[in-house]
């Protein structure tokens, strides 16, 4: 029995959840599932947008037949080559053979890599700006290069103002018989893994984000279909919002995340010295383990904190390696605009301050606390005052991030 849910009079979802799944991606832990989203308009003329990961399509084979009923799939709009989207593409088209692939260029030659040229006559390429009419809707492209992949597509309904937004716009989480995040307590249960999301799929792309934006701007948008997570149909200034100022690499809260890496606790009873003394100012501190937290969660904490602190042991005369990791995807994520602080541990050689240091250098517009807190073994080393001009260096240096 197929699970077709009814979006509006013409549109409708036939994707699907995948509840099963652990790690998005193969990377990305997730607790609550994931969604592929796929949507049908049923205008003069069918048109599907995407389609949906191997893990769910049966489900969206039932729906997509149920939302058609009877009537032939005039075209497909690819959006996007990511498997999580076309991996039931071939198949789909062999199921409606009379239906065209609409697609651009990059998707074209995407979709030979992946599929071969078996279904080359049935592209209909598409330019930036080209108008697809279906009958009643005005279907307008506009390209979304790097966000996150170099074919995306965004398609705005100029009919009834919906932006089909591809990845953008996404979150991780299953729909869970919901449609639209007016209808869940989105802050409270999915802002988190909103960010997450961004942060680890679209952060390294910000530039690329605001330029989208750009392309956008005078659009009136009342509807956002993202190929994951809910719809927006209602207050969309708030994810608007969060893109433009994750897209600047602008933090939305204040104060600061410390991460520590720590073997036998002296560092990490360092790292929660430095937050008590923070918290004791009335300042705001999120305090992480990176041997125990996925290193995506420490990107999006990094995403959403001015000032970030990493304590790490040294370890091999180096970094300590789970601290080496999250260090070395920040500057994947492209991170900017942040103040830095760094406690390091040795006990004969201290080391890591220094090669923490080096990695974040490649970041754009890091500013770093030179004041480096060092403990030989343990705190036995440094004193209470040591933590407390440690933290006013802190402070100095984050200027008016602070405030
Ligand atoms: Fe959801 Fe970039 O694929």
């Amino acid at each position: 029995m197929d699970n077709l849910r009814k979006i509006s009079d013409s549109l409708y979802l036939v994707g699907a959840d995948d509840r099963k799944i652990s790690l998005f991606e193969r990377v990305y832990p997730i607790d609550n599932g994931m969604s592929y989203n796929s949507y049908l308009l049923t205008d003069e003329k069918t048109v599907l947008f995407d389609t949906v990961d191997k893990a769910v399509s049966q489900k969206f084979f039932e729906n997509l037949k149920a939302a058609l009923d009877g009537k032939k799939l005039d075209y497909v709009v690819v959006q996007h080559m990511e498997p999580d989207h076309s991996a039931t593409l071939k198949e789909l088209m062999k199921k409606y053979p009379e239906s065209k692939i609409v697609c651009n260029a990059k998707v074209a030659a995407m979709f030979i890599q992946f599929f071969g040229e078996c279904l080359s006559e049935r592209f209909y390429e598409i330019k930036e700006g080209d108008c697809l009419n279906t009958g009643k809707h005005n279907l307008n492209f506009v390209f979304a290069p790097m966000v996150h992949w170099p074919e995306v597509t965004m398609t705005y309904d100029s009919t009834d103002k919906i932006l089909f937004s591809a990845d953008a716009f996404g979150h991780f989480g299953a729909l869970n018989g919901k449609l639209f995040a007016d209808q869940v307590n989105f802050e409270k249960y999915y802002e988190e893994d909103f960010c997450r999301y961004y942060a680890n799929i679209v952060g390294k792309y910000g530039a690329q984000v605001q330029a989208v934006f750009k392309k956008l701007n005078g659009k009136e948008i009342k509807t956002i279909c993202p190929l994951h997570g809910y719809i927006w149909r209602k207050d969309l200034n708030y994810i608007f919002e969060k893109y433009e100022n994750y897209s600047k690499y602008l933090p939305e809260r204040h104060g600061i995340a410390i991460f520590y890496g720590s073997v036998y606790g002296a560092t990490e009873s360092a790292a929660e010295k430095i937050a008590c003394e923070f918290n004791s100012r009335g300042i705001e501190t999120l305090l992480l383990d990176v041997s125990k937290e996925h290193y995506s969660k420490i990107i999006a904490a990094c995403f959403n904190y001015p000032n970030l602190c990493f304590a790490s042991i040294t370890y091999n005369n180096g970094i300590f390696s789970p601290m080496e990791h999250a260090l070395r995807e920040i500057v994947a994520h492209n991170l900017q605009n942040r103040s830095v602080s760094f406690v390091q541990n040795g006990s004969w050689a201290p080391a890591s301050a220094k090669l923490m240091r080096e990695i974040l250098e490649n970041c754009k517009n890091f500013r770093f606390n030179e004041n480096v807190l060092t403990i030989k073994s343990s705190l036995n080393s440094i004193t209470e005052n040591d933590i407390k001009d440690f933290v006013d260096s802190i402070i100095a240096n984050a200027g008016p991030a602070f405030c």
